[in-house]
């Protein structure tokens, strides 16, 4: 609202200038004859000196009227642009904060570099809506409606001719805006287009050397440079074309004035200095004509943008994660006839479980690849609901239960073990950045990694990822163990968290985790039999059923798939 007022103040001083001018033009055309006329008397002199002084009058009255409008403008700016930056903070820390709350399979469904442009490209063009385009038709308003008016109560007819050929240059520059909008959409996508092509180059280097298809590489990119290129130039026409074309119509007002206002003064129904002041009010016109255009297509873009936005805003997470009961976890854990089909997919990933796991127990879940392990997993996690039957948590129904605070309390180590590019110890302390060092160095040991870290130049303040040291795929999953160990979780959850590990390494972290998880409740999900812990329970699942379980010697004399793994596992070890 403040701003709106600057605006208007701000363009009733630009339109004061001109009406200053063309008095100072009138008052000297009129006082030259009567100067002309004095020639040879005393006071001649006296009109001269006084002409001097009002005319330096003028001049300040001038020089007072643009910069008290400059200095509106200034605070024009100040508040409707600054205004907009903060409403792009705000929009920008809704849709992160948004997207916090989504459930996991919201992300599987939309990719990265959607989710990311909304929350920039997207929010930038909200804003230039809500900032520029806003303040230039507010002031386009304010402009026409001074100017206008004043030129009309010198003159409506020569202010009709003057306005002629307005609406050819709104409109023409209205078309040619769109060209360029489409034309620098078009450029942007090929953008994309080049830097993810580029960036799949980099970041599969070693693919693409191994089978020596560099050449192969840099002619997708030459062909996506191109094309590029091509979009480039094909912008430049247009905006070559713009200018003149700008130029040629404003300067097409102004001959109209010369030509017709001239012959008007000539009959003496303006003064000298209203001819003055409509060029000057033409040229006023100009630039916030052409915003008009411009500021068109902004809001064009912005609308699109922020519905683009709104969908995203609007998708409510199927699974809230902040209210229900806070439980304390135990690690009782009940499936009653648990169904769960994917909501994306339809495929059954698990049927008909049944299973009661007692706190403190310890339990392997095995199968063949894409039986259903790690949906259980994510299921307990609560990152999807059942789609029939019961999964209770501490007698509690998973979707009573407040699930930030169940997250808190489980040490989930995932199958893709993933790393920040951040130091090993940040890394470790993730899952709560209260922890001490030495709990985060307590839980590497645990983990069976300390020793390898400690070999690092830099130990635990080594950066991995991206900026750091790449670390093997054993160190990484260690690392992932150490991070989820240092929360001291109630229950931890393994997805095949030992799988790039030797068998001996192995060993030596199972017998260093024996003692630190004696009265956690664990389920490791594994493709590989662990001999060297005692399973309360070992269940095999094959094509989202239950299929065997209990202990080990029960499922070695049932002669199934358990048995089967011990075979071929048997037989690979003596190999
Ligand atoms: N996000 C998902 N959306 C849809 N279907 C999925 C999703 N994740 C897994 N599936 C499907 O669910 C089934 C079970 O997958 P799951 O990941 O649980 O298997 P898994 O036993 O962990 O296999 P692996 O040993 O290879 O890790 C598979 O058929 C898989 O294609
Ligand atoms: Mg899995």
């Amino acid at each position: 609202m403040l701003g709106i007022l600057f605006v208007a103040l701000s363009n009733v001083f630009k339109v004061l200038s001109p009406r200053v001018l063309s008095w100072a033009i009138d008052m000297v055309s009129q006082n030259i004859n009567l100067y002309g006329s004095f020639e040879g008397f005393q006071l001649q002199e006296v009109l001269k000196s006084s002409l001097k002084q009002s005319l330096l009058i003028f001049c300040l009255i001038y020089f007072a009227t643009a910069l008290i409008g400059g200095v509106f403008t200034f605070l024009m700016r100040q508040s409707m642009i600054v205004m907009s930056r903060l409403i792009e903070f705000d929009l920008k820390n809704e849709i992160y904060q948004h997207y916090q709350r989504l459930e996991t399979a919201f992300f599987k469904r939309n990719n990265t570099g959607d989710l990311m442009n909304r929350a920039t490209e997207d929010v930038s063009k909200v804003r230039m809506y809500l900032g520029p385009a806003l303040m230039y038709l507010v002031n386009v308003f304010f402009l026409f409606t001074f100017v206008i008016y004043t030129m009309l109560s010198i003159n409506v007819s020569l202010t009709l001719w003057v306005l002629l050929p307005m609406p050819i240059l709104t409109i023409s520059i209205f078309y040619i805006n769109n060209l360029i909008h489409e034309r620098s959409e078009a450029i942007q996508q090929q953008l994309s287009i080049l830097t993810s092509n580029a960036q799949e180059f980099y970041s599969g280097i070693r693919v693409l050397k191994s089978y020596v298809q560099e050449r192969l590489a840099l002619r997708t990119y030459e062909r996506a440079s191109e094309n590029y290129k091509e979009k480039a130039l094909s912008l430049a026409h247009v905006e070559a074309f713009f200018f003149p074309l700008m130029v040629l119509l404003v300067g097409l007002s102004t001959i109209i004035v010369v030509i017709v206002g001239g012959n008007y003064v000539e009959k003496g129904l303006i003064t000298p200095g209203n001819l003055v002041e409509f060029i000057m009010y033409v040229n006023l016109l100009t630039w916030p004509v052409t915003s008009i255009g411009w500021a068109a297509s902004l809001v064009q873009s912005a609308a699109a943008s922020q519905k683009r936005i709104n969908e995203f805003l609007k998708t409510k997470s199927a699974i809230p994660t902040s209210v229900g009961k806070s439980i304390q976890l135990n690690g009782n854990i009940q499936f009653q006839h648990m169904n769960f089909v994917y909501p994306d997919t339809g495929i059954e990933a698990l049927k008909d479980i049944n299973l009661d796991i007692k706190s403190g127990e310890k339990w392997a879940i095995m199968g063949r690849t894409g039986s259903g392990k790690s949906s259980l997993a994510e299921l307990i996690l609560g990152m999807y609901y059942p789609s029939e039957g019961n999964l209770k948590i501490e007698g509690e129904r998973i979707q009573d239960i407040q699930l930030t605070k169940l997250r808190q309390q489980i040490g989930y180590i995932p199958q893709d073990v993933f790393l920040f590019s951040d130091t090993i110890y940040n890394n470790i302390k993730f899952g709560n950045s209260k922890l001490t060092d030495e709990e985060a160095e307590e839980a590497a040991k645990k983990a069976s990694i300390y020793d390898e870290i400690m070999e690092f130049p830099q130990g635990f303040n080594t950066l991995v990822g991206e900026r750091g040291v790449t670390l093997s795929g054993g160190q990484k999953q260690r690392i992932s163990i150490a991070r989820a160990l240092a929360i001291q979780p109630k229950l931890l959850l393994f997805d095949d968290a030992l799988s790039a590990v030797d068998v001996h390494t192995e060993k030596r972290i199972v017998a260093n985790l024996n003692a630190s998880i004696k009265d956690k409740t664990v389920l490791i999900i594994s493709h590989r039999i662990f001999s060297s812990v005692n399973f309360d329970n070992i269940i095999i699942l094959d094509n989202g059923r239950v299929v065997e379980q209990g202990k080990h010697e029960e499922l070695l004399n049932l002669g199934g798939i358990y048995a089967e793994f011990y075979e071929k596992q048997h037989f690979e070890q003596k190999d």
